[in-house]
Parts: structure tokens; C-alpha cells; sequence
């Protein structure tokens, strides 16, 4: 597993639209295995293929690992507690409701701003064999997350779906990303 530079805002390839992952082979077991490496490394509990630089339609998700820790009852120490999920060529089948939360992006350090997203979604995905699978989610990080990592294989990102134009203008300015490839989309959700 290799660690990858993660891609920043304002790089061209944040915004291109991915392409479907045709081939379940050896070489999409790596790029999964180095998505991981590097979401892990970086304290993320999401990343899509797009943000290490590959056009794929590929993200990998851990929400346990960044909330929950378990005590090794031979050490006595915290371990993280990690559940990995694998979703390729995903599409959101089913949605409901809206809800405004709190999110941050990895393309976009020390960026958190109020972000609108479905309170409830089903997705249909390949799983790293090639199976189709379904997997629901409802007024949680994963739902959240799913519905972020999926944008990123959009070349949509979180400012596009801001709650307030006014304090997302201001975190980017604070984070440094002022003039920066301003968002042109309007508001939406879908
Ligand atoms: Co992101």
C-alpha cells in the first residue's frame, strides 16, 4: 500500500466527471488499497478515487475509525475500530428529505462549513469483485459521507452544496483558498 498526495482545491481534476470501472482486477484492488492507505493517514473518513489524481468511479469510506475505539483486552490499550467500505460505479437509487450538517473535505484542509444533503439514501454499487450490492443509509456520517464521496465522482464538491454562501466564503478565505476556482454552481441538492 502506498500513501498518495492528496489533491487540492482549485486542481482541474476535482472537477472532472469519473468514468465507470469496467475491469475488477488486480489493479483496482491497488488503487482501493492506496485510497485506504491515504484516507487513513490523513484522519479521513471518506475518499474518492478523483481526489489521489484517478478519473475512476471508486471510493473507499470508514466512518468507525475517526468516532470509535475498542479496548484490546490484551494491551489495555484504544485500538481504532475499522469498518471499511469499498463502493465502485455507486448511484444513489432512493432518496429523501434534506438536513443541514457540519462537513469538511480532505481536498480542502482546515475547511468545515454547513453543507445540505439528503437525510436519507439507498445506493446501488459494485463491491471489489464486481457484485452488485445495496446498502441504505439514514440521518448519519455514513449517509453524509456516501452522498460526498459520490459528488467527488461527479466533479461536484461540498462548496457547491453550501448552506450559506456568506460563511463558506469567509472558511475559505481563512483557510487560504480565497480566489481560489470559486464555485460558479448555484445551490442544489440531487
Ligand atoms: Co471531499
Amino acid at each position: 500500500m502506498t500513501k498518495q498526495q492528496i489533491v487540492q482545491y482549485g486542481d482541474p481534476a476535482l472537477r472532472k466527471v469519473t468514468s465507470r470501472v469496467i475491469k475488477f482486477d488486480k489493479s483496482l484492488r491497488k488503487l482501493v488499497e492506496d485510497m485506504f492507505e491515504t484516507m487513513y493517514a490523513s484522519e479521513g473518513v471518506g475518499l474518492a478515487a478523483p481526489q489521489i489524481g484517478v478519473s475512476k468511479r471508486v471510493l473507499v469510506v470508514d466512518v468507525d475509525y475517526a468516532s470509535k475505539r475498542y479496548l484490546d483486552e490484551k494491551t489495555n490499550k484504544e485500538v481504532a475500530s475499522y469498518s471499511p467500505l469499498v463502493l465502485i460505479n455507486p448511484i444513489i437509487i432512493q432518496k429523501e428529505g434534506q438536513i443541514i450538517s457540519q462537513e469538511g473535505c480532505l481536498s480542502f484542509p482546515n475547511v468545515v462549513i454547513d453543507v445540505l444533503r439528503h437525510k436519507k439514501i439507498i445506493v446501488k454499487y459494485q463491491d471489489l469483485l464486481g457484485k452488485e450490492r445495496k446498502l441504505a443509509a439514514e440521518d448519519d456520517l455514513l449517509c453524509r459521507c456516501i452522498q460526498h464521496e459520490i459528488d467527488h465522482l461527479d466533479g461536484k464538491l461540498f462548496v457547491d452544496k453550501r448552506a450559506d454562501e456568506a460563511s463558506m466564503k469567509k472558511a475559505l478565505e481563512e483557510a487560504g483558498f480565497a480566489g481560489v476556482n470559486s464555485p460558479a454552481s448555484p445551490l442544489m441538492i440531487g
